[in-house]
């Protein structure tokens, strides 16, 4: 689906769009400012730099009110364009409802229109809705773990603890990523390996902060020492008690995560 193509779901008209205008990007402050509060919104004077720097904001409308939108970057990587995919959200009562996806889908469409073929951007590993979405759904792939990318902020969403952050690589027209489109999941490898943390961390950090601090701290040692022995991560399993990053070695999964 590209942008201006609409679908139904769930009874509402869901349109995704290109937005360009100040008023549009006000409304994806506001989007913001719900989603996350204050401290972590993206300015409209941002938007604006994206737009004249080959960067890229979409938004998803039902009927005119816009319920979603994603704000990307233009930006390098080994010296080939890329979208750094900062910021995006879809307001809690339009969730679960493929406009997430919808949005991604869009963002693909068009940087694969203008030749780039990865996208990037930064999730936390302890918030696992979000990595699901992120490395099952989408297809994305890890070869990054940054500590405290952004600071401790005073943000309630962080609990307290170090922004630690995995660098999501979406290899927009590799095998993985068309296959896992035409429904296909990807399969790990028989040499993988994996973490595990527990499967109600995202909620656990928030209330006992000390817990999701050790958690944290242990599974950084763990993705550094692996990620330095040359695995990347391909998948996440969440089961009733434990979430497992699956873990691969990086020449095992080339050719699968190759683009064009
Ligand atoms: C991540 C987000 C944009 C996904 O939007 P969405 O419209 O719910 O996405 P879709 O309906 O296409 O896909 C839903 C999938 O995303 C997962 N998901 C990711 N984050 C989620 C969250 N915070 N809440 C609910 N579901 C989430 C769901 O598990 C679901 O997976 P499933 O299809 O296997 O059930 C949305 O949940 C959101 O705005 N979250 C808060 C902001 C955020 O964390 N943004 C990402 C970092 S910038």
């Amino acid at each position: 689906m590209g942008p201006g193509k609409s679908q139904r779901v769930a009874g509402a008209p869901i349109t995704v769009r290109h937005v360009s205008t100040l008023a549009e990007y006000e409304e994806c402050v506001r989007i913001q400012l719900i989603t996350w509060g204050e401290d972590l919104a993206t300015p409209s004077g941002l938007f604006v730099v994206a737009r004249e720097t080959g960067g890229q904001t979409l938004g998803a409308f039902a009927g005119e009110k816009m319920v979603g939108f994603t704000l990307g970057l233009a930006g390098f990587h080994d010296g080939k364009p890329i979208i750094h995919s900062h910021m995006t959200a879809v307001l809690s009562e339009f969730r679960d409802r493929g406009i997430g996806r919808m949005l991604k889908l869009a963002q693909r469409n068009d940087a694969l229109a203008r030749g780039i073929h990865l996208v990037a951007w930064t999730f936390d590993p302890l918030e696992l809705k979000n990595a699901h979405f992120n490395i099952n759904r989408l297809g994305a792939v890890v070869k990054r773990y940054i500590p405290n990318c952004y600071g401790i902020t005073e943000s309630p969403l962080h609990a307290g603890l170090p922004t630690d952050r995995l660098m999501a690589e979406w290899y927009l027209d590799s095998k993985r990523v068309t296959e896992i489109f035409a429904g296909k999941a990807a399969r790990a490898s028989s040499g993988a390996e994996k973490i595990s943390i527990p499967a109600d961390i995202s909620e656990r950090k928030q209330i006992e902060p000390a817990a999701g601090a050790r958690v944290q701290s242990e599974m950084r040692e763990g993705f550094l020492e692996k990620l330095k022995r040359g695995f990347i991560v391909t998948g996440l399993e969440i089961g009733p008690k434990e979430a497992s990053y699956i873990f691969e070695i990086a020449e095992s999964v080339a050719a699968e995560i190759a683009t064009k």
